[in-house]
C-alpha cells in the first residue's frame, strides 16, 4: 500500500550539543538527514516526502536535496515550537482523505524498507500502528533520589518512529489534543487519548534515534555494520 511520510526536522538538537541542528551530523559520507530521506526515497510505495524544517534552514536544506538528489521532497513546511507542532504543519499539507500517512523522525537514520513494509501493512488492516522494541533494562520509578517501585519490565516496549496512521485518524487526534491541551512526544499518545487501538509490530534495535552525543558513535558503528 502507498503512503505519505511526514519527516519532522525543525529542532535544534539541544541535547545533542553540536553546535548546529543534529539533521546535519555527517554519518560516513552523508549528513543524518539524508540517511533518513535517501530510505523513503527508495522505498517504491512512498508518494511523497513532506519534510518539516526550521524556516533559517530553508536554504541549506534546498542545497542538500539537490546534490543528493532526493526527489520526494516537494514541500518544505516551517516546523513550530513543539515537535507536536511541527507534525501538525505537515499533517496540515496531506492530500487525499483516505490515504496512509507515516511520521518519521528526520534524527532516525537506519530505518528500513523492510519495517516500513511490515509497519505499512499492519496500518492498513487497523488503521494505526508503530514500531517498538521491547525495553532491555529494569525500569524503576524514582522519586526524590529514591526508588518508589520497580515497573514490570515484560509489558514495557520502547517506541520509535516510524508510526503509521489513517490520515483521517491522525488528524482528528491532533485537534483533539489541541483542545485539552495535551502534548506528546510521539502520535500514538495523541491517538490513544481518542481510544482507539494501535498496533505494535516489532521493530529493529538499530533504528535508534540520535540524541545525545554517545548516539553518534554507536551510530556510526551502525552505519559500518550495514556497509559489511
Ligand atoms: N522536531 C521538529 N520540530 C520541533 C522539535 C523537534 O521537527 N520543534 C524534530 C527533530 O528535528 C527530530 C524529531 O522531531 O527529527 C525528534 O525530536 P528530538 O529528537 O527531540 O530532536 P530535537 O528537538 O532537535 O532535539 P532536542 O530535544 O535535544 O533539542
Ligand atoms: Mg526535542
Amino acid at each position: 500500500m502507498e503512503y505519505t511520510v511526514i519527516i519532522p526536522a525543525a529542532g535544534s538538537g539541544k541535547r545533542m550539543n553540536a553546535g548546529k541542528n543534529k539533521q546535519f551530523i555527517m554519518l560516513g559520507d552523508k549528513p543524518v538527514i539524508i540517511h533518513t530521506l535517501s530510505v523513503f526515497e527508495q522505498d517504491p510505495h512512498c508518494n511523497e516526502i513532506i519534510l518539516v524544517i526550521n524556516e533559517m534552514e530553508r536554504e541549506y536544506f534546498k542545497e542538500l536535496l539537490c546534490s543528493f538528489k532526493i526527489q520526494k521532497v516537494k514541500q518544505l513546511i516551517p516546523g513550530g515550537a513543539e515537535r507536536q507542532d511541527s507534525v501538525y504543519n505537515g499533517l496540515m499539507k496531506v492530500e487525499g482523505a483516505n490515504s496512509l500517512v507515516l511520521v518519521h523522525d528526520g534524527a532516525r537514520p537506519f530505518i528500513t524498507i523492510e519495517k516500513i513494509q511490515e509497519l505499512v501493512k499492519k496500518a492498513s488492516e487497523t488503521s494505526a500502528a508503530i514500531l517498538a522494541v521491547p525495553v532491555k533494562d529494569t525500569i524503576k520509578k524514582v522519586n526524590n533520589g529514591l526508588v518508589e517501585e520497580t515497573v514490570e519490565r515484560s509489558s514495557l516496549w520502547a517506541v520509535q518512529t516510524p508510526q503509521a496512521f489513517h490520515v483521517q485518524l491522525l488528524r482528528q487526534a491532533y485537534e483533539h489534543a489541541f483542545q485539552t491541551n495535551f502534548l506528546g512526544t510521539d502520535e500514538a499518545s495523541l491517538v490513544e487519548r481518542l481510544h482507539k487501538p494501535i498496533a505494535v509490530v516489532s521493530g529493529d534495535y538499530e533504528n535508534i534515534k540520535l540524541t545525545t552525543p554517545e548516539d553518534i558513535v554507536y551510530g556510526e558503528s551502525i552505519l559500518n555494520n550495514q556497509q559489511k
